[in-house]
């Protein structure tokens, strides 16, 4: 099969790093497969764990500044063009220990931007540089949008890791063997030697139908360590928390979106050989 050869190629993206603050790109190329509810609902319960959790919000759709509520006057267009400093841009989610770097209309037309500079594939690593050194953020996740554009690319260039959340169908497995061909690529670039393939986060999992047990069970058997062992199932509950700008935790936190997201949040941590505060 495809991945059997993709791993074989890139077997150096499957190999683990360990830094101070750690940079995670949520990322995948194809729309709607749950990246965003990925990057608010773990860092979320990163950030009930006791962690320090900074989201910089990188899709120009803004969704997870306003599925977090967040209504704020600047966002992160500025510090991405250098025209600010992204520590001066941070916001606070109202809820303790998560904070974010907001989205925000002037984003739509930054790819354009962006694209034209010498360094688009490694700019955000460098103003991420400032963020790591002033070390005051545990994890800071990165929410990217669907498209292989500068802002995905240069967060995967700027990330220790990346988190590829996939959905439970067919076409998740192809998408999946192109986001690999592309971390491999990043990483061959030279921008970003030492990036690796964190986790896979199954998405959307419906137990009834056959096609999702089959699609984890692929993805599982090429991948049977970056699979990470609790999917995330397909509520209601999980799609409608946004529209009240709030986390799942807080819509429904003894459901099973909660539940999946937050024992998703420790295998999260037990990965990067790290331990809730208590
Ligand atoms: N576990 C789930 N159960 C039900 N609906 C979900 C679940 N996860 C995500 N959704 C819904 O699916 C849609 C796509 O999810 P989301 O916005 O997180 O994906 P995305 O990959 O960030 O999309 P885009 O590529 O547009 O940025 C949203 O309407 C979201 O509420
Ligand atoms: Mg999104």
């Amino acid at each position: 099969m495809i991945f059997s050869h993709l791993v074989r190629v890139f077997p150096q993206i499957l190999v683990r790093n360990s830094l101070h603050m750690k940079v995670i790109a949520i990322a995948n190329q194809k729309g709607g497969v749950g990246k965003t509810t990925t990057a608010i609902s773990l860092a979320a319960g990163l950030a009930k764990l006791g962690k320090k959790v900074l989201l910089l919000d990188l899709d120009p759709q803004a969704n997870a500044t306003s599925g977090l509520g967040v209504e704020a006057d600047s966002s992160i267009y500025y510090p991405l063009i250098g025209e600010a400093e992204m520590l001066d841009k941070v916001v606070s989610t109202e809820r303790e220990n998560l904070y974010i770097v907001p989205s925000g209309m002037d984003l739509s037309g930054v790819e354009i931007e962006l694209a034209r500079k010498d360094d688009h594939l490694t700019f955000l690593r460098e103003i991420l540089a400032g963020v790591r050194k002033n070390d005051e953020f545990d994890y800071c996740l990165l929410d990217t949008p669907p498209s292989l554009g500068v802002l995905m690319t240069s967060s995967l260039a700027a990330a220790d890791e990346v988190l590829i959340p996939l959905q439970c169908e067919y076409f998740g497995l192809e998408g999946l063997a192109k986001i690999i061909h592309i971390i491999s690529q990043v990483k061959e670039s030279g921008a970003a030697p030492d990036l690796i393939l964190g986790g896979i986060i199954m998405t959307m999992y419906d137990g009834r139908t056959n096609l999702s047990n089959q699609v984890v069970d692929e993805v599982k058997k090429h991948f049977p360590d970056q699979i990470y062992e609790r999917v995330v199932p397909r509520t209601i509950r999980v799609s409608e928390a946004p529209s009240f700008g709030k986390t799942i935790f807080e819509h429904e936190a003894s459901g099973s979106g909660a539940r999946a997201y937050m024992a998703i949040a420790h295998e999260f941590l037990e990965r990067q050989g790290d331990v809730p505060v208590d």
